[in-house]
């Protein structure tokens, strides 16, 4: 497991700088999920899965930028399931973006998941690690992460990131989102999952919602790449993940590229979702 954070590491490193010096464009390419890429995205997939490959221990990369699994070294013992620049289309705006990897053995599924670990390439570069515990590391000015502190949510937090068009959620979400805001949560959303996922945890709470809506019941999340490492994370942290239902590290995707409705925060945000969300019918 080492070696695989440190092939990450040395993947942020190069990233980051990739991100502050490189051409923004467009490529000519769509991605398997059909999102338009970015010369960034490639770039950044190919650095993550050079830094990779280096490392014994895994066996098999998939990442969303690829329609297929990789195979990387066939003794090996993880999978290892990334998104190289998580909210790349920010990238124009200079807002923070990220990348994320989910740690799986046997295969890639929520209960196979051993470790996440996510990066946020803001106006610094820190890095969250989540096994046993969840650890805070920032980048300092001699290009190493130092350890910030152990991350641990509170029973209730106070803000409330809800993405998807408002226009499709369905009527009991809008309900519930709206019954939020009147108890005084702030809405703190910038479009990238991994600054607005990284504020709730840090600040100690809140609810961060990707609904399925009216034109995507199944939401636009991918379980492997973006929902199962920061419900690996959150659950860690002391707080929760599920679908509005059930865990989200019980499902299995059909494919890796498969997404899902999510919630993820406190206990007490994620046990309201529960209770509306068990009154649907
Ligand atoms: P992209 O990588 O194409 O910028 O997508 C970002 C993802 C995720 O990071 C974020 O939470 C979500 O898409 C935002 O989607 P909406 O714009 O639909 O809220």
């Amino acid at each position: 497991m080492t070696e695989v954070i440190e092939a990450i590491k040395r993947s942020a490193f190069r990233i980051q700088e990739a991100i502050a010096y490189d051409d923004t464009g467009y490529a000519e390419n769509e991605n398997a999920s059909g999102d338009v890429q970015l010369k960034l995205d490639i770039k950044s997939d190919y650095i993550i899965q050079e830094e990779l490959a280096k490392v014994k221990s895994v066996k098999a990369v998939a990442s969303e930028e690829k329609e297929t699994v990789d195979m990387l070294n066939e003794g090996g013992k993880y999978l290892i399931g990334y998104d190289p620049l998580d909210g790349s289309s920010l990238i124009d705006t200079n807002l923070s973006v990220g990348s994320i990897f989910g740690i799986y053995e046997d295969d890639f599924s929520g209960p196979n998941i051993k470790a996440a670990v996510y990066i946020v390439y803001g106006p610094r570069v820190e890095m969250v690690i989540a096994t046993d515990t969840v650890e805070l590391y920032r980048l300092d000015k001699n290009s190493e992460f130092k350890f910030i502190q152990t991350v641990h949510l509170h029973e209730k937090g106070k803000l409330n990131a809800s993405g998807g068009t408002q226009a499709k959620w369905p009527s009991y979400h809008k309900a519930m989102i709206d019954t939020l805001f009147a108890e005084g949560y702030r809405l703190r959303y910038s479009g990238g999952m991994v600054p607005d996922l990284h504020q709730i945890l840090v600040k100690g709470g809140g609810l961060f919602s990707y609904p399925g809506t009216l034109d995507k019941p199944e939401g636009k999340l991918r379980m492997v790449f973006e929902v199962f490492p920061f419900a690996f994370v959150y659950e860690k942290a002391g707080g929760k993940a599920v679908d509005g239902h059930r865990r989200l590290l019980e499902l299995s995707p059909k494919d890796h590229h498969s997404t899902t409705p999510c919630f993820f925060g406190s206990n007490y945000e994620i046990n309201k979702v529960l209770d509306v969300y068990s009154k649907i019918v």
